[in-house]
């Protein structure tokens, strides 16, 4: 199942996931699961008592490997209250981990500055499948980047290599990024030659183009934007 390959609107409808979680039980994971992408949330997020939100959570065990792991604020929001019911019966005796029915776009729900990291695995890369994707993604990047804190992480997990997500991301706010990448899962198993080190930054200018010139054309990777957050109102202060 991937979102990379298939061009379709419904992505970006809350009908289409409310209909999707009401016929699939159990957990899913687009892309990656915790345990691969548990070195980099670890070098990024090298705190357990750390506030994550986890937007678009859907009905992946992410959150999970995260709690198992030692965090102990874990936050979830998704638009389908079919998934987010599911999740909290599921997890009704795991108190850290909390799950809401919220849109990423309007997160009023939320102080400003309130969390210390953001983690999206696909959401960002539903909505650009919808309508008006531009307007929605600008949306939900302005109402991730007011919840961080200032210097928070924002860790966008995606197929959108960087000639499709960097000027987006660089458009909608003051950011920092980083990229790595991480091979695509073919059979369930990890890498054992990875072409690029999960942990390593990928060298990137100004346009992304220097990620083909180290990983060479098309690569098979899910790419990794991580982007801390600058907030220059508070270099005045
Ligand atoms: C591709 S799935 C990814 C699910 C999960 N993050 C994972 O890695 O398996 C995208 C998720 O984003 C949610 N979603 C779509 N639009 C949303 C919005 N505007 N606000 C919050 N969640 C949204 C969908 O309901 C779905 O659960």
């Amino acid at each position: 199942m991937t979102l990379g390959n298939t061009r379709t609107q419904a992505y970006g409808e809350t009908w289409y996931w409310d209909n999707r979680y009401a016929h699939e039980s159990g957990c899913f994971d687009w892309y990656q699961k915790y345990n691969s992408l548990a070195p980099l949330i670890h070098l990024y997020i090298p705190n357990n008592h750390h506030r994550i939100l986890v937007v678009g959570c859907g009905n992946s065990a992410f959150s999970q490997g995260l709690a198992d792991d030692g965090y102990g604020d874990v936050v979830n929001i998704d638009i389908s209250s079919v998934v987010v019911q599911a999740m909290q019966r599921k997890y009704f005796d795991r108190p850290h981990l909390i799950y809401m029915q919220m849109d990423v776009r309007d997160m009023s729900a939320f102080q400003s500055s309130s969390f210390d990291a953001v983690v999206d695995k696909g959401t960002l890369d539903s909505l650009l499948c919808g309508n008006n994707s531009r307007q929605n993604a600008t949306k939900m990047l302005e109402e991730v980047w007011r919840v961080l804190k200032d210097k928070g992480v924002y860790i966008l997990i995606t197929y959108g290599a960087p000639v499709y997500r960097l000027r987006l991301l660089r458009d909608s706010c003051s950011w920092t990024i980083k990229l790595h990448v991480i091979e695509k899962l073919t059979s369930g198993e990890d890498s054992q030659s990875p072409l690029w080190g999960l942990t390593n930054v990928v060298p990137l200018n100004d346009d992304g183009s220097s990620v083909e010139a180290v990983l060479g054309n098309n690569p098979d990777v899910h790419y990794i934007y991580v982007c801390i957050k600058d907030d220059y109102s508070k270099v005045a202060e």
